[in-house]
């Protein structure tokens, strides 16, 4: 899979070649992620990408032509004809949610290009001419594109095959179909009392069918209105054993 990013930063995407499941999926999938900056390809002079809004108002705005310039450099084809072979993304304030099951069509398609806006974001004919879908990350302004990539990238490369050590956390894990889309359960580790803090006792029980239903019925409805998912506090007295 070919992701590309156009980006006015694309030295921030460096440390995306670290984390373990990205580096994964590029071995094992072909995972090829690669960054490109507008100013690198922009017909006009000083490096120029953006102007001042027709109509008038406060900000800048990303100029189409500099984006189709970008395009053709980078594709070698008319702009008009790159999202002809591949999903070409705008990321917007305004766009469809992205969410889990947007992560994993966008992890099933060949080739991808996220377009990360700055400032006002881009002449509405980069969205009605070049691209073919327009994702938000969420219902809140950032001040660039590039967090919202990251975040795309991250999600949807997790669900390419090979990328995590184990397969099977996807399987159950938040909003996937095996949990019909809840959240899944708390976990617990070592050590079974800090400060007073315990753990259900279920889980130190070594009944592995109790655990299982334990964990089912802590499986919840995700969280709307930014309500918190948490348990009450077991204190270690009442819940533990000793
Ligand atoms: C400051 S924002 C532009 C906000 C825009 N003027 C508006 O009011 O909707 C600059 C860029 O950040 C990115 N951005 C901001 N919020 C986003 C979100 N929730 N999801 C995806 N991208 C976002 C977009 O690429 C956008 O073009």
């Amino acid at each position: 899979m070919n992701v590309d990013v156009i980006t006015l930063f694309p030295e921030w995407f460096d440390w995306m070649r670290r984390p373990r499941h990205l580096a994964n999926a590029a071995a094992v999938s072909g995972l090829d992620i690669r960054c490109f900056s507008p100013r690198d390809h922009t017909p006009l002079g000083q490096g120029q990408v953006d102007d001042a809004p027709y109509g008038g108002g406060p900000g800048m705005v990303l100029r189409v032509d500099v984006m189709a310039a970008a395009f053709e450099a980078i594709y070698g084809v008319p702009a008009q004809q790159v999202r002809q072979d591949r999903r070409v993304v705008v990321l917007s304030p305004r766009g469809r949610p992205f969410d889990d099951a947007v992560a994993r069509e966008l992890a099933a398609l060949p080739a991808l290009t996220l377009l990360c806006g700055r400032y006002e974001g881009f002449d509405e004919r980069v969205h009605q001419e070049l691209a073919n879908d327009c994702i938000s990350l969420g219902p809140f302004v950032l001040a660039g594109g590039e967090v919202a990539a990251m975040a795309i990238i991250d999600a949807m490369a997790r669900r390419i095959p090979g990328a995590l050590g184990n397969e099977q956390s996807l399987d159950r894990e938040s909003f996937s179909p095996g949990l019909e889309g809840m959240v899944e359960h708390p976990h617990y580790t070592r050590p079974a009392e800090f400060r007073g803090w315990g753990v259900p006792p279920v889980l130190l029980s070594g009944d592995h069918a109790a655990i299982e239903e334990w964990r089912r019925s802590q499986v919840r409805p995700a969280p709307e209105g930014g309500a918190m998912l948490s348990s009450p506090p077991l204190s270690s007295q009442e819940d533990t054993p000793q």
